[in-house]
């Protein structure tokens, strides 16, 4: 091995060491295996109409989009799918891109880009933000100020003490939490960077489909102002891939003109577009899924809390159950899996220090018998996890 390579190797073998070393598990999916690892919440990934739909796209504007949106990728199917979401979120526009995470990194660098602001943006942040929204703000060389996760009294503190600067303002958060399942105030948000003359940026891929009257997210329960961006993904949910912004025709021309994720990056391909708009059109009549989805999930918590176990602040169909250990957590994790069930472990640097966790990810296509036997297994599960220490 080359000293260069060594670096590498020295490294994993220190995330070894602490337990955080990432592995990829063999997903396939086995006759018998009760999974809740997976974002698919309304059981859509699987659907075969959505198949068909993939495929009827497909045969129609081709596998491919043959390249960028601004050059020889801008089908029909992409203008079609972005004005149903402008339609349902309420907004003037929207525009899609290949990921939620392309989504977030392209258009929070273009929207904090410095030359097209004319000053240094000041950015105010939850702390427990995903990933993506911090590589946008990394790329834009954007400072943030961090506010404690969903504390809006600490972000209102923060906004007054910048309250005379004059940079632009921005606040950045997720409307339902990936990791801890909780929900934003939307609402309060708006009003805040409305007060405070900021661009609010919502990021709903764990919303859309699950919350919302008609499962557009939780930001259709809110009037949106010109000035508030919702983003969101048709990859949890919608049981597909890929990622769209919703905003004014204002910020759509400038993301187009702006966005590096947007412009040098070839167009979503038909095949996953076609079945997004199938997914997207089915949303409204799911809404029996998405109130057992949710109400299964209450019980779970409830099973949980019972058992002494830390659900965190969850209220939705995200369950974490907080260990704290890394170690304890993959052994717990591993323990379900010899039993058939297969749930996520989750480690620092995805979620803070000293948090480690299961997260449990519900779907609609459970059954309260499987809920059940998840309990039942955990119970176990974390009985042998702490034996193994
Ligand atoms: C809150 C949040 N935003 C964005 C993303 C990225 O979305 P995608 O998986 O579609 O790239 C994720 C995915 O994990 C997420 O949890």
């Amino acid at each position: 091995m080359t000293d260069l390579l060594r670096r590498y190797s020295d490294s994993l073998a220190a995330s070894a060491r602490d337990g955080l070393l990432r592995r990829l598990p063999d997903t396939d999916t086995l006759p018998d295996l009760l999974d809740f690892s997976g974002n698919d919440y309304l059981g859509l990934a699987r659907r075969p109409e959505l198949v068909d739909a993939a495929a009827k796209a497909g045969h129609r504007f081709g596998a491919g989009a043959t390249g960028s949106r601004l050059l020889s990728g801008n089908t029909r199917l992409h203008m079609e799918l972005e004005a149903r979401i402008a339609q349902d979120k309420g907004t003037e526009a929207a525009l899609v891109f290949s990921s939620g995470y392309q989504a977030n990194a392209a258009a929070i660098a273009a929207l904090l880009d410095k030359a097209a602001l004319g000053a240094e943006p000041l950015v105010f942040a939850d702390r427990l933000n995903h990933a993506s929204m911090h590589l946008g703000c990394t790329l834009a060389g954007a400072r943030q100020t961090r506010y404690r996760h969903l504390d809006l009294a600490h972000l209102l503190e923060q906004l007054e003490k910048y309250a005379g600067d004059p940079r632009p303002k921005f606040i950045l958060s997720e409307t339902v939490f990936g990791m801890d399942g909780d929900q934003a105030d939307v609402a309060q948000l708006q009003s805040l960077a409305l007060r405070y003359g900021a661009l609010l940026y919502l990021d709903e891929a764990h919303a859309t489909g699950v919350f919302g009257p008609n499962g557009f997210g939780l930001a259709e329960t809110i009037e949106l102002a010109p000035s508030t961006v919702v983003m969101g993904t048709f990859s949890k949910a919608l049981g597909v891939g890929g990622g769209y912004v919703a905003c004014s025709s204002l910020v759509r021309d400038f993301l187009i003109n702006r966005a590096g994720g947007f412009i040098f990056s070839t167009a979503p391909s038909p095949l996953v577009l076609g079945a997004a708009l199938c997914a997207w059109d089915l949303l409204p009549s799911l809404w029996a899924e998405r109130a057992g989805l949710l109400a299964r999930a209450e019980k779970l918590r409830a099973s949980l809390r019972a058992m002494g176990l830390d659900t965190g602040t969850s209220t939705t169909q995200i369950v974490p159950v907080i260990l704290g250990d890394p170690l304890r957590t993959m052994a717990a994790r591993d323990a379900l899996a010899e039993q058939g069930i297969r749930v996520s472990a989750v480690r620092p640097p995805t979620v803070p220090q000293g948090s480690s966790r299961l997260r449990l990810g519900l779907s609609a296509a459970h059954t309260d018998a499987d809920l059940e036997r998840l309990v039942h297994s955990l119970v176990q599960s974390l009985g042998e996890a702490l034996r193994s220490l």
